[in-house]
């Protein structure tokens, strides 16, 4: 049994997905420390997250910020190994796909006596254009602990020659994070009154690099959720990512009439909105599966997903950006009864994964 864990964290969904972890460790009085790297560290990308979700303060800050993938990654990488060489923690645990966590795995992976469990194991969209892909595929394959959320993605880390031992499925954590805040969103939120949303609307997010990073695919992308969500007589909501954001203006992008572009949500009002949605469109790996388990349709914005249980279920469409794809993508999910099972386990992914490093 590992006498100390630290948890490698930098981003909005690795706040959310590793919470129900941290907060397994506190209920087991396991000891840990938390190491963020500041990849996010706008107040609503990130403290907002660890104050609604009841975590501690960081024990570190390494406050790193945006740049380009190799600065960012490289300072990571060297500042991660110095704090884990005076905390010798015996495993580190990072969770998806992000440039945190491949700077995480790499750092931990190459000293002694320090294993990597990588949460959020086995996830591939089999496009290497996207960052992400690269990243998980390296985190998987520095990791000790796999753990994998679904069958699907024990069985790609097989094919990849990882031994079996190694790969634990337990679901996703996000299936805990969003049972352990549903009710909660529900008692607590006004977002729909602050946002004055008094009858049926679409939620759209979209933020991936291949989506906003060129102004023609970032206007397409927005005309076409107008497109559809206008035949529906759809108020779109856009709780808008600092990057898009930074990219609507560098482009001059006018945004359709229809919609609304918002500031980031917190947790809780988030979660209001994707259930209470009449429909989601996104680019995000988080959202397809949190609408996915609360039911509500999906249109996925992108080309691939790494998330094909979202598809097989029947609660998501691939539609990339064009017009035609969107609006056929819309009317498909609309006309699909939202009974489908939730793939991604029953919520108890934080216990399976701290069981399987001996935490019995
Ligand atoms: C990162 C992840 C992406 C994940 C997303 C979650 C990588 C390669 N990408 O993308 O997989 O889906 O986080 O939200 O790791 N910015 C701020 N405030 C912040 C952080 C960023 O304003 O707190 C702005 C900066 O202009 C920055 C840009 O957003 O240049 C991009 O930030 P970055 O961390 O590089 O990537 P994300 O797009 O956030
Ligand atoms: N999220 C949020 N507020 C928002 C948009 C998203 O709290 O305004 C949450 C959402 O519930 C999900 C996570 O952020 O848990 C997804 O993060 P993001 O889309 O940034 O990254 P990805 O999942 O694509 O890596």
């Amino acid at each position: 049994m590992p006498s100390m864990l630290s948890f490698v964290l930098g981003t909005r969904p690795e706040i959310i997905k590793l919470s129900p972890v941290i907060r397994a460790c506190e209920r087991r009085d396991i000891p840990y420390t938390i190491i963020h790297t500041g990849q996010h560290y706008s107040e609503e990308l990130d403290s907002v997250f660890f104050e609604q979700l009841d975590l501690q303060t960081p024990d570190y800050n390494l406050a790193i910020g945006s740049s380009t993938h190799g600065e960012q990654t490289g300072e990571m990488i060297t500042q991660i190994e110095s704090v884990l060489d005076s905390e010798r923690p015996d495993v580190v645990l990072v969770q998806g796909d992000t440039n945190s966590v491949l700077a995480g795995s790499i750092a931990a992976t190459k000293m002694d006596e320090i294993a990597v469990g990588h949460v959020e194991s086995g996830l591939r969209s089999f496009d290497r254009e996207m960052p992400e892909e690269i990243n998980r595929r390296l985190a998987d394959h520095a990791a000790d602990y796999l753990f994998a959320p679904t069958e699907i993605s024990r069985d790609q880390l097989l094919s990849e020659g990882l031994p079996d031992e190694w790969i634990t499925v337990t679901g996703n954590t996000i299936v805990d994070a969003v049972q352990q805040n549903a009710e909660i969103a529900h008692e607590r939120s006004h977002v729909l009154s602050d946002l004055d949303l008094d009858g049926p609307f679409a939620l759209l997010t979209a933020h991936r690099a291949e989506n906003v990073d060129a102004r023609d695919r970032f206007k397409r992308l927005l005309d076409s959720v107008a497109n559809a969500a206008d035949e529906q007589e759809l108020p779109v909501v856009y709780p808008i990512h600092p990057r898009a954001k930074k990219r609507l203006s560098e482009f001059d992008i006018d945004v359709p009439d229809s919609i609304d572009v918002v500031n980031p949500q917190d947790f809780l009002d988030f979660l209001v909105l994707e259930d209470e949605a009449t429909i989601v469109f996104t680019d995000s790996g988080g959202v397809q599966e949190e609408t996915c388990i609360l039911r509500t349709p999906c249109v996925t914005l992108r080309d691939n997903t790494e998330r094909p249980e979202t598809v097989d279920v029947g609660a998501n469409r691939i539609v990339g950006v064009e017009s035609t794809d969107v609006l056929t993508g819309v009317n498909e999910m609309l006309a699909t009864e939202q009974d489908w099972e939730n793939p991604f386990g029953d919520g108890r992914a934080a216990e399976r994964i701290l069981n399987a490093l001996g935490y019995e």
